[in-house]
């Protein structure tokens, strides 16, 4: 916990209350108001959580108006150049980047886990052939509990280590044997000798009337997709392992809490839901009717891959996703694609409308992520289950952060409570 460093003072009616002031390393200074209730007898409001830090945690920082994203004080941009994202991984769990053997020893501890128990297969089959690949990922992770047993005793450490390693290690696994199965195809068993990007592209995409030989650079641009989505500190999915694991909860089923909560299209699911706006807008023409139906207020429809709740600035993860995509696209040799001229122009468009600059809204992760995968072959349906499978690093990171805190309770907002006050029950009859 920070250090208390000032005190605040509010003032409800006629009784004045004193509240400590946490200073934190780096972001605005965080008032205590765990004894408020107790001390004046008032909740605070905050649905959405948009001014309530709901844990304190050493993993990841965002400065929103700045565009900086810091892990374990590494800037992403540089983590996404030099490092990659087992390097990342560690990064993440432990605190601090590994040394030589200790970055092997991990490879190798997350290799060595790379296969499911056989039996889950029967689970994969169980689904209809059309189900989203991200119920799959849900239900599949979820199942984990019934097959691990050695690893979802939460209070012994070696078995949260197990389950974490297991997590990272399977994930890729599970995302491509979700793919897999819904296109009809055999399940592409994981090969150790492969480094973790190539090992889920070539199960993803081989066959076995035919291998599937992995591209260096497509295996490094899958990379540092996993790399730019591992953590973002407390997002909702992120929040919602956190809370799930509050009650003691498994860490399986608190990664299938989070990966359900990813799924949706303001969330994770936006990079999916991105590509599909932009293939719909087709052609830099029709641009402009799309931006004016994003600024109608009577109209639901959103600029996807635009806007963060936390980013006021540019999202740095966006900036090394566009040059990915430029990179990718002309290794192969589709830089004239046209979802990526849409996406270009839709970006210049955006930026140049006082609408957009006002609000403070600029292209997030999401904006560019699609047209990569795309271009390497991915469907739309399997951006988020990509996008899960590098976030869970970032779950078990928070999730072990939050077990090793003392201070650990149950998650239990309160509400501000609108509806009738108590009143007698009338009988069928007289209503
Ligand atoms: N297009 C048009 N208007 C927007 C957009 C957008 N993409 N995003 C926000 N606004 C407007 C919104 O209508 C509101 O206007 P007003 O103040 O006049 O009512 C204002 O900007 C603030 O929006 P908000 O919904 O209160 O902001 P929020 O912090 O609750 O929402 C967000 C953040 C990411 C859910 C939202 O920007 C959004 O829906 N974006 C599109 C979905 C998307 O790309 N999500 C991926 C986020 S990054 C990856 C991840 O974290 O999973």
């Amino acid at each position: 916990m920070a250090d208390e460093t000032k005190t605040a003072k509010l003032t409800i009616g006629d009784k004045t209350v004193e509240l400590p002031v946490f200073t934190p390393t780096a972001g605005p200074d965080v008032i205590d108001i765990r004894k408020l209730y107790g001390q004046a007898g008032v909740f605070t409001y905050d649905p959405g959580f948009t001014s309530t830090a709901s844990c304190d945690s050493t993993i990841t920082f965002i400065d929103g108006d700045e565009g900086v994203l810091l892990h374990r004080g590494y800037p992403i941009g540089e983590l996404a150049e030099k490092s990659h994202y087992l390097e990342v991984c560690y990064l993440l769990l432990y605190g601090e980047l590994p040394s030589p053997t200790e970055l092997e020893d991990f490879e190798d501890r997350v290799t060595n886990h790379t296969m499911l128990h056989e039996q889950m297969m029967n689970f994969f089959r169980g689904f209809r052939r059309d189900a989203h690949p991200m119920a799959v990922m849900v239900g599949v992770v979820g199942a984990m509990s019934a097959f691990y047993h050695d690893s979802t005793d939460i209070n012994d450490e070696w078995q949260r280590e197990v389950a974490s390693i297991r997590l990272i290690a399977k994930m890729p696994t599970i995302a491509a044997m979700a793919y897999k199965y819904t296109i009809g195809q055999p399940f592409v068993y994981p090969r150790n000798d492969l480094d973790y990007a190539s090992n889920f592209l070539r199960m993803c995409f081989a066959v076995p009337a035919e291998d599937y030989v992995v591209d260096p650079i497509l295996s490094r641009a899958m990379d540092r997709i996993f790399t730019l989505h591992a953590d973002h500190e407390q997002n909702a999915s992120t929040s919602t392992v956190r809370l799930a694991s509050s009650s003691g909860a498994n860490p399986f089923a608190c990664i299938a809490a989070g990966i359900a909560c990813l799924w949706g299209p303001a969330h994770g699911g936006a990079n999916q839901a991105c590509l599909e706006m932009l293939k719909e807008i087709g052609t830099p023409d029709r641009i402009p009717e799309y931006i004016a139906r994003a600024k109608d207020k009577d109209d639901p429809f959103r600029l996807m891959g635009f806007g963060h709740r936390v980013y006021k600035n540019f999202d740095p993860r966006a900036t090394v996703m566009k040059q990915s995509a430029d990179e990718v696209l002309e290794l192969l040799g589709v830089e004239n694609n046209p979802t990526l001229q849409v996406a270009k122009e839709l970006e210049k468009q955006a930026l140049e409308d006082p609408y957009f600059s006002d609000k403070k809204l600029f292209p997030n992760v999401d904006f560019y992520s699609g047209i990569i995968l795309e271009a390497m072959g991915f469907p739309t349906s399997m951006f988020t289950p990509i996008f899960a499978l590098a976030r869970t690093v970032g779950w078990i990171s928070q999730w072990k952060e939050q077990l090793n805190d003392p201070q650990l309770k149950i998650g239990r907002p309160r509400q501000l409570y609108l509806g009738e006050t108590q009143r007698s029950y009338t009988d069928i009859e007289n209503r």
